[in-house]
């Protein structure tokens, strides 16, 4: 049902309160279709919605959001070398990791307690403890939501790269003009543990376990993010709000001449990406709080709604800190979430 003057404040994980003129939760595909056959929506601004949890809402929308609540999970198929597994971009990302695990297909676990929705990962390329869902994609589906007609993009057409693909490359999700519907995955039957990554590699030497299994990865990587990384539910957020910075590798050893301790991820290209909470916190702002909003005292990368934030509390503390974060370090930082 479409609903008119909606309440978006439940539906953002940072809790910013904010209207949509309209708001239509889709159940499936067929649905998305129509609506492209809808002349009283045509021309109309759309936005696809997700799980609200990567998401920063800078006020009202006068057009029609999109709610994706698409379900359904199944095997689609095997070679040699994988399993091909399915998934409605409006099942939960989480209990979708948790399912391929109990199913005995292992890849997912180190994208394990993500908050959002499966059609929600490929748009920002979800990524931690050492994976991208990149790495996993073996294509997906989406409907343009102005003609009804199916996209089918594989996982080069996505275009994949740090926190990015096409559908942020080409604006297709701000301005709503594609919905992902379905994303397959290809899951390794050659399975190896990815633990490389310093906290992952720390929290299973503390369990003792030399040789973990798949969902065992995944109970560490959990007990990691549930340790650092406050719950939307009881503390508004959307997880890391900035980029880690890249930079060139003249501005790299800068940097690490001025302080040897500062973590430093070399890239493929020469780059060098450097941690934006490290910055935060060197510039001070590791548990600081400005009004309603503050940066986390175990994270400092995660911005936190403390109770009763408006959009414009969070442009003060953001522009805040990147100022001073350029002013201290040369470095700019970029916002991660998707500002509406
Ligand atoms: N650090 C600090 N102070 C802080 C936070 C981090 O000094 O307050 C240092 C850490 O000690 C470490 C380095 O910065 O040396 C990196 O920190 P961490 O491992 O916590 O990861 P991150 O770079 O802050 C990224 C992702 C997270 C992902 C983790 C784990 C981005 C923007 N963030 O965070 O993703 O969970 O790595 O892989 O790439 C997200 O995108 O929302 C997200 C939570």
């Amino acid at each position: 049902m479409l609903l008119k003057d909606f309440d978006l404040t439940t539906r953002n994980t940072l809790a910013l309160p904010a209207r949509a003129a309209l708001y239509l939760e889709v159940g499936s595909r067929e649905r998305l279709e129509a609506l492209a056959c809808d002349l009283s929506l045509k021309g109309l601004r759309r936005f696809v919605l997700g799980g609200g949890s990567n998401l920063v809402l800078t006020g009202d929308f006068d057009g029609l959001v999109l709610h994706i609540a698409i379900p359904g999970r199944r095997c689609t198929g095997e070679d040699a070398d994988h399993w091909y597994v399915s998934a409605g971009a409006g099942e939960n990302w989480n209990d979708f990791v948790r399912w391929t695990l109990d199913k005995g297909w292992p890849g997912l676990e180190n994208l394990a307690q993500i908050p959002g929705s499966v059609g929600a990962a490929p748009v920002q390329n979800i990524g931690a403890y050492g994976l991208e869902v990149a790495d996993r994609i073996a294509g997906l589906t989406a409907i343009d939501t102005h003609t009804g007609n199916p996209l089918r993009l594989s996982r080069a057409d996505c275009r994949f790269a740090y926190r990015s693909s096409v559908f942020k490359q080409e604006g297709w999700h701000l301005d709503g003009r594609t919905a992902i519907v379905e994303v397959t995955f290809a899951l390794p039957k050659r399975w190896t543990p990815l633990t490389a990554y310093a906290e992952l590699a720390a929290e299973l030497d503390a369990r003792k376990n030399a040789a973990p299994n798949a969902r065992e990865i995944a109970e560490a990587v959990a007990a990691v993010r549930r340790r650092k990384l406050p719950d939307p539910a009881t503390h508004p957020n959307a997880g890391s709000f900035f980029q880690n910075p890249t930079v060139d590798a003249e501005k790299a050893a800068e940097l690490t001449a001025r302080d040897p301790t500062m973590p430093s991820y070399p890239q493929a290209d020469g780059r060098v990406k450097h941690a934006a909470g490290w910055l935060i916190e060197r510039a001070g702002w590791k548990g600081k709080r400005l009004g309603c909003v503050g940066f986390h005292e175990k994270q400092a990368l995660v911005l936190v709604n403390y109770g009763g934030a408006r959009a414009s509390d969070l442009a003060a503390l953001t522009h805040a800190v990147q100022a001073d974060v350029k002013e201290k370090f040369g470095v700019d930082l970029i916002p991660e979430p998707v500002l509406l």
